[in-house]
């Protein structure tokens, strides 16, 4: 696509239409430690920030780096152990090793698996365990109502307690208030504080999008929401928007997050149509997203993660009349089953033939399993009788051995006959294809591989991407 410049116009081209949130400074003076927080402005307190996971850790360290005395809270041994010893557990999150360490070596930052006493201590309490989804696809509660019935009874007058971890609509109040108040004997609203307020921010740029994404808060009841707002205030250097309540918090997070899964089941149609009429999809995002009203996502493999195909199930699960949510969980989870079509087609058969899948995390740079598109994958190409050896550049060969595949060493080469790529990690791009003599076919899973110059005897398939069809036989082993 050539871009025509116009001298009368000298802002950025529109072409792409991405928008570029920017990282608020940090505008906070040193707060002054408030024993018990009442939610002054200018004062901390102590916060127990309950799952210190990708999504926790990086909240405690703001937490502290912002001046409060935080307990992380975790099931998990090692997790707390590495804590205590000022190093990160998690891994490929930029910055964070050097947060942990700071905020241990001021004294700001502590770890235990006793939840109940670190609530006993708190002002606040943030809990971010994961909610996942059920064999049924309804929410599946287990950590969160393990972490809830740990905290509850230390719920002490005064205490905040925040829900950070996505909830169906509902839950905050209905579920979980009952909860704390039986195990404590107090009331919320009259006695102590609870509210919603969604974690938005994407692992591998956590602490970025925490200085820049608003932070939403709803409460339940005004003084719950004011509070919740309050420690925000001290904590995020980004705006914080206190919404009318808990429900409207909640309700937005699975609106942003099931926008996004509808968002990726149009690209995906729309890659099938274009790939039936010999157009380029790829340039026509671009195209279309330079008018504002438009923001097309991008087409694959389907979509992986603990968040985007799991909420549109909390919605589901109680309004399942909503049928384009439904309808889009369908769509997207189809991709893999239209990308072996494309390998059986372009192959005449999987039986007997050694596929290698590359990328088996739900997405590059994120060491996170859950969802992700590379299982329904494996086992179907192994149903149709492929001989499946898998790599990711996160995972060492048992990890890939436990989860999927026979491991494959980076660099080993091999009687492979198709290559399918399922993250768009970097790496992908440095393939030596002399090293894979029988290679047939490249199922481009992530549209990453383009521009890649693939030997004359292998097809490329990307998803909405024109194929090219090998112009030479593989070489005679
Ligand atoms: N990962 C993301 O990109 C992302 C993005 C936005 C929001 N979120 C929200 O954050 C939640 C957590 O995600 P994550 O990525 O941090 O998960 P994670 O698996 O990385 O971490 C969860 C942590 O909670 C701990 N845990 C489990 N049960 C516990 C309990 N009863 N008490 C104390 N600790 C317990 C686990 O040991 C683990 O360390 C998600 O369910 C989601 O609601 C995640």
């Amino acid at each position: 696509m050539t871009i025509v410049r116009r001298p009368s116009h000298p802002a950025p081209s529109l072409l792409g239409g991405s928008i570029e949130t920017p990282a608020s400074a940090c505008r906070h003076a040193e707060g002054r430690p408030a024993l018990p927080w009442v939610g002054e402005p200018g004062t901390v307190g102590t916060v127990a920030v309950v799952g210190a996971g990708k999504m926790g850790l990086p909240i405690a360290a703001l937490y502290a780096g912002h001046g409060w005395s935080v307990i992380a809270v975790d099931v998990q041994e090692a997790v707390v152990d590495a804590i205590n010893a000022g190093e990160s557990p998690v891994a490929e999150e930029p910055g964070l090793a050097e947060r942990v360490r700071e905020a241990r070596s001021a004294g700001r930052l502590r770890a235990t698996t006793d939840g109940t006493a670190a609530a006993r201590k708190a002002d606040v309490v943030v809990i971010i365990v994961p909610v996942l989804l059920d064999d049924e696809q309804q929410p599946d509660y287990r950590h969160m109502d393990a972490a809830v019935a740990a905290i509850a009874p230390a719920v002490h007058p005064g205490l905040m307690v925040i829900f950070e971890t996505t909830l169906p609509v509902g839950d905050t109040r209905g579920r979980y208030v009952p909860r704390l108040e039986a195990a404590s004997g107090l009331r919320a609203t009259a006695d102590f504080f609870v509210a919603f307020s969604p974690e938005r921010i994407l692992s591998g740029a956590a602490l970025q999008n925490l200085a820049a994404y608003p932070k939403l808060v709803g409460g339940i009841g005004a003084a719950s929401g004011e509070r919740a707002a309050a420690f925000y205030d001290s904590v995020i250097d980004a705006e914080v928007v206190l919404m009318s309540s808990a429900e409207a918090a909640e309700l937005t997070k699975l609106a942003e997050t099931t926008y996004r899964d509808v968002n990726i089941a149009l690209a995906n149609e729309l890659a099938r149509y274009a790939d039936r009429v010999g157009v380029d999809l790829q340039e026509v995002i671009v195209a279309a997203n330079s008018q504002p009203y438009s923001h097309l996502h991008q087409p694959g493999l389907g979509v992986g993660g603990h968040c985007i195909p799991v909420y549109p199930h909390f919605l589901l699960s109680r309004a399942p009349e909503m049928e384009l949510v439904e309808l889009s969980r369908r769509v997207n989870d189809g991709q893999v089953g239209l990308a072996i079509k494309a390998i059986q087609k372009a192959l005449g058969g999987l039986e007997g033939v050694p596929v290698l899948v590359l990328g088996l995390t739900y997405r590059e740079g994120v060491k996170e399993l859950a969802y992700s598109r590379a299982m329904p994958l494996i086992e179907r190409l192994g149903f149709h009788g492929a001989v499946v050896s898998a790599y990711d550049p996160l995972l060492t060969a048992e990890e890939v051995e436990r989860c999927c595949a026979t491991a494959y060493r980076w660099g080993a080469g091999g009687p492979f006959r198709a290559i399918v790529t399922q993250t768009a990690d970097p790496l992908f791009r440095t393939i030596d294809f002399d090293a894979f003599p029988d290679l047939a076919v490249v199922f481009d899973g992530r549209n990453s591989l383009r521009g890649v110059i693939l030997p004359e005897r292998v097809a490329y398939r990307g998803v909405g991407v024109p194929g090219t069809q090998p112009t030479a036989q593989p070489a005679a082993r």
